[in-house]
């Protein structure tokens, strides 16, 4: 079976992109086409398939940054056989998690940055910047958002001209922060009974340049082990503070269902934090969030 989300804070009437994605992962995780590692193979297709989707945050739809040029992507991917791989800061493709999957294949658990490009250019992925009209609008309306902040009492936003780093300049409009973060993601259990967990994200878009979030750090955005896989979003520095994702594992494996472990940590997270969290276990799944979050689960449960 596998479970998808298209990331905390996207809107359910979305739900139909999670849940294509999910019986996409399914029909991989049934005919896994020779592939050793179905559960895997499961998880990047359902991930993938949200990279395609221009409406969520990873891959085509990623998130433009403060700039409003930079366009930086994480993405990873583990098995319950412990392997781990991912991609941080990455430019120029349009799937990640494809990127993520070559590192597995590597000698290296991790790339970063244009070396992540230049390897996934080398090894065929195609050079070329996923920018969306979409994701266009949705940088101008943050911009207007953090406009509309500077300055209001009580306000606990950072100015973000203290630490600007990108290579151009500053546009006129930059003052202050909106947090805001979203990912997508697919957490699988194959016929064979093994799992898998894979994330993709354009990353918060009020961020500085290089940010890293939450997806690619070991523990914090996906976990996957014997006792099931799970995969969060949300506001990336909180969920590595906590890492989350194997805590949240580390309570399944002491035998709480997976319904009831996302759901005790998403309601153990500060409430001014986003996050979302999905999960499969042996016998179950479970998806909980603190804001609306679109999610898929394939084969769909009973009515
Ligand atoms: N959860 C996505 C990020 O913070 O980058």
């Amino acid at each position: 079976m596998s479970v998808t989300h298209g990331g905390v804070g996207s809107p359910p009437s979305l739900r139909d992109g999670p849940q294509g994605a999910a019986e996409r992962a399914l029909a991989v995780l049934r005919a896994p086409q020779g592939d050793d590692r179905p559960a895997l193979a499961g998880a990047i297709a359902g991930t993938r398939a949200l990279e395609d989707d221009p409406r969520f945050n990873a891959g085509t739809g990623a998130n433009i940054r403060l700039d409003g040029e930079t366009i930086q992507m994480d993405a990873a991917l583990m098995t319950d056989r412990g392997e781990f791989a991912a991609v941080a800061v990455i430019e120029r493709v349009r799937n990640p998690i494809r990127a993520a999957r070559l590192v597995l294949d590597s000698p290296h658990v991790m790339l970063a940055g244009e070396g992540a490009t230049r390897f996934a250019h080398k090894l065929g992925l195609p050079d070329e910047v996923p920018r969306t009209p979409a994701a266009e609008a949705k940088y101008r309306d943050r911009l207007a958002r953090l406009s509309e902040m500077v300055g209001k009492p009580g306000s606990d936003a950072i100015d973000w001209r203290d630490y600007w780093n990108f290579p151009g300049a500053m546009p006129p409009e930059i003052q202050a922060w909106a947090r805001g973060g979203d990912t997508v993601g697919t957490v699988a259990r194959d016929q064979g009974g093994r799992f898998a967990a894979a994330l993709s994200t354009g990353g918060t878009s009020v961020t500085l340049y290089g940010r890293v979030g939450d997806v690619p750090i070991y523990g914090a955005g996906l976990y996957a082990g014997p006792a099931g896989a799970v995969a969060c979003t949300g506001h990336g520095e909180e969920i590595i503070r906590r890492g989350l994702a194997r805590a949240v594992y580390e309570d399944m494996s002491s035998g709480t269902p997976a319904e009831a472990a996302v759901a005790a940590a998403a309601t153990a997270f500060p409430l001014e934090s986003d996050v979302g969290l999905i999960a499969v276990d042996a016998r179950g799944w479970g998806v909980a969030a603190n804001r609306e979050m679109a999610y898929g689960v394939a084969p769909a449960p009973a009515p």
